[in-house]
Order: C-alpha cells, then sequence, then structure tokens
C-alpha cells in the first residue's frame, strides 16, 4: 500500500480508507524500514506536545500504536493539569501500552503570564488530576522539553518530524524564541487548538490559545513552512459515543480499555457541564494525530489566523480571516469539518493493537 499510485491514494482517502488499509497520507520525510518479512513501510515520525488530560492520553495510545507512526518522544506542558500531573500521566499512559517513548518535561506556566490559568483543585471534571491509570514505573528524562525541541530542530534529520502540540503552545513558542532558526528545520505543526465558532473555557476562546495567548502568537507568527489548526468546529463534529466506548473496550487491548475509560469520563462531562442530549463527547486531540495519518479525517480551509491577546472578552480568540480582511497571505490550514465516522473506524482499528514485545 505504500507504493499507490496518486490515483489511487486519491480514491483511498475519498473512500476514508487510507487509515485502515494502512497508507498513511504520508507527508515528504517518512523513512523506509523493514521488520522481518514484513514488507518496507514507511513511517511518519512525530513529537506529539502534551498537558495530558484524558483526549491527550488517547492521542499518545494512537500515536504510539499506529502502524504508519513513530513516536519519537512527548513533552508535557502545563494545561488541563500542572506539570508534576500532565507529566506524570503521560508516563502512566505509555506504561499501561508497554511501549519505552522518552518524555520530556516542560514548562510550568505561560512565556509571559503567571500562574495562569489557575488550577482547579481536583482537575476538571473532564480529565482529573491523575488518569485512572496505574502509577508510573518509568521515568522522565533528564534533558527539558523546550532543549529537546531545540536540539531536535536544530538538526537537519527534524525536517523528518511533524512537530503536533495538543495542549498551550508554551513549549513551542519558547523553543522558537530562544532558537528561531529552528523553525526552518520543523517541517510541519499541526496543531489542536482554536475555535472559529464558539470557545469552550469563554465563549470566544478555545483552552489550548486561551491558555497562553502570547504563546500561539509566537507559533502563528513564526512562518513555519506548513502549519495546521485543529479547531474546536472540527473536533465536535467528531464526537466519540458511549456505545463507541463499548467497542472500544471489547478491543481487549489495553489501550482499548483505557480509551473506553477515557470517553466515558469525557461523555458525563460534556452531559453534566455542556448540557449536551446526545452520550458522545469530542476527543480533541486524537483526531488531530489521526489526521497526520488520513488527512480525509478532516475538512481544511486556508486562512490567515492571529489571536487576540488583550481583549477584556475575547482574549485567547483565534480570529481566522475567511474572508480575507487583514490583507496577509493565508498562513495556516484550518479544520473545520470532521469525519466522525472514519474517526471512530480509526480509534478502533489503533486502539485495538497492542505494542510489540520489547
Ligand atoms: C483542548 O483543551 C484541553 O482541555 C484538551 O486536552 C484539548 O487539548 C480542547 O479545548
Ligand atoms: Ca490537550
Amino acid at each position: 500500500m505504500a507504493n499507490a499510485t496518486p490515483t489511487r491514494r486519491r480514491f483511498l482517502q475519498a473512500a476514508g480508507l487510507a487509515g485502515i488499509a494502512g497508507w498513511a497520507g504520508l507527508r515528504s520525510g517518512g523513512r523506509a524500514r523493514a521488520a522481518g518479512d514484513q514488507p518496507a513501510r514507511r513511517r511518519q515520525k512525530i513529537i506529539l506536545d502534551v498537558d495530558t488530560g484524558t483526549d491527550d492520553a488517547v492521542a499518545l495510545m494512537f500515536g504510539a500504536l499506529h502502524p504508519d507512526l513513530e513516536l519519537v518522544g512527548a513533552t508535557t506542558v502545563k494545561g488541563n493539569v500542572g506539570i508534576e500531573f500532565t507529566t506524570e500521566n503521560t508516563l502512566r499512559v505509555f506504561d499501561h501500552i508497554g511501549v519505552n517513548i522518552p518524555v520530556y518535561r516542560g514548562m510550568a506556566s505561560p512565556i509571559v503570564r503567571s500562574d495562569f490559568p489557575t488550577p482547579q483543585s481536583g482537575g476538571s471534571a473532564f480529565h482529573g488530576q491523575y488518569l485512572d491509570l496505574p502509577p508510573s514505573r518509568s521515568q522522565v528524562r533528564d534533558t527539558d522539553a523546550v532543549d529537546f525541541l531545540i536540539q531536535t530542530y536544530s538538526r537537519e534529520a527534524g525536517r523528518e518530524i511533524i512537530l503536533v502540540p495538543v495542549g498551550p503552545l508554551s513549549n513551542v513558542a519558547m523553543a522558537l524564541k530562544r532558537a528561531p532558526k529552528i523553525v526552518d528545520n520543523i517541517p510541519e505543526i499541526v496543531l489542536m487548538g482554536g475555535a472559529h465558532d464558539m470557545g469552550n473555557v469563554t465563549a470566544s476562546a478555545e483552552f489550548n490559545i486561551w491558555a497562553d495567548p502570547e504563546a500561539a502568537r509566537v507559533v502563528f507568527r513564526s512562518g513555519v513552512a506548513k502549519l495546521t489548526l485543529v479547531t474546536l468546529d472540527a473536533t465536535h463534529k467528531a464526537q466519540v459515543s458511549l456505545e463507541d466506548a463499548a467497542k472500544l473496550r471489547a478491543l481487549g487491548t489495553p489501550a482499548g480499555a483505557a480509551a473506553a475509560t477515557f470517553v466515558e469520563r469525557r461523555v458525563k462531562g460534556y452531559m453534566e457541564y455542556d448540557h449536551q442530549a446526545r452520550p458522545a463527547a469530542p476527543v480533541h486531540d486524537a483526531l488531530a494525530v489521526a489526521s497526520i495519518v488520513n488527512p480525509a479525517v478532516i475538512t481544511t480551509v486556508p486562512a490567515f489566523v492571529d489571536v487576540e491577546t488583550e481583549g477584556a472578552l475575547t482574549v485567547g480568540r483565534t480570529v481566522v480571516d475567511r474572508r480575507g480582511r487583514m490583507t496577509a497571505p493565508p498562513n495556516a490550514r484550518v479544520a473545520l469539518g470532521a469525519d466522525e465516522p472514519l474517526f471512530v473506524r480509526m480509534l478502533l482499528e489503533t486502539l485495538g493493537r497492542t505494542a510489540p514485545a520489547a
């Protein structure tokens, strides 16, 4: 499948079969590797920058287990919960599914604002504080997350690694501020964040951007070669239901069981706090990772995007210039739609896998 012709690829994507059939929709920079007598397979390298969190956890498992991805590391940031929790939670996820992927602890606060956002005691209804998994056995690396990003993208080899931030953009922005030249070696940033229609933490703003708006501005204005925003508009169109959670549990894998627990928690949270009628919830961060494997799972528009950093009512709002009012060329692809059945199929397919024995 890796050698599918462009026509065949388009067909598979249109049919929503690409990820399921094993074609990765690979961007430039993947490399061939052979495993035993398996046919050579190109795996797209990614780094996940996370504030783990229930949906980050599903994204991490998807990134670690999808056969067309190579998750080279996870960097943690303050967001859903404090840095000590996001780091421990990330280690717990990897230990639970039995993968040895390096975890780097990152920024404990935004790049400009001090102690913002204020942590909720006990964590939120959607995430809690510690994930519902056994305490970690593995150790966080000694290298700081920002240093890891700078080291990785100071090398030519960084050009093979898509950066996937799914939390506040503090680590990424700090790396870009300290070493601006690394932007030339970042081939693409696919982030979960922003909202064109309605926010979730305020009426205007989505959480990841609101939690460190100055960092988001650094990233949006960085001039990175490719930037994709997987916004709330898209993630709310690809929800995972309680029925899907039952199917995830029935897979009988560690990843399926954990994802089912997290989805159930999220559905409860959305029904209580968002007054959502349907027993389903977005799993935001996992959609961003799935879109790397199969771009057909989201629909995007090109647009110039910036972020409000001062408005009393609108701080953290992503301003998406769909009508060319800001006289700036598009700097991003903004995902506004998503294919829910395809996303759910991709989750079931990927989380039904187990890590190869070490
Ligand atoms: C984003 O905010 C966090 O709560 C989630 O993990 C996701 O990354 C959604 O707004
Ligand atoms: Ca997140």
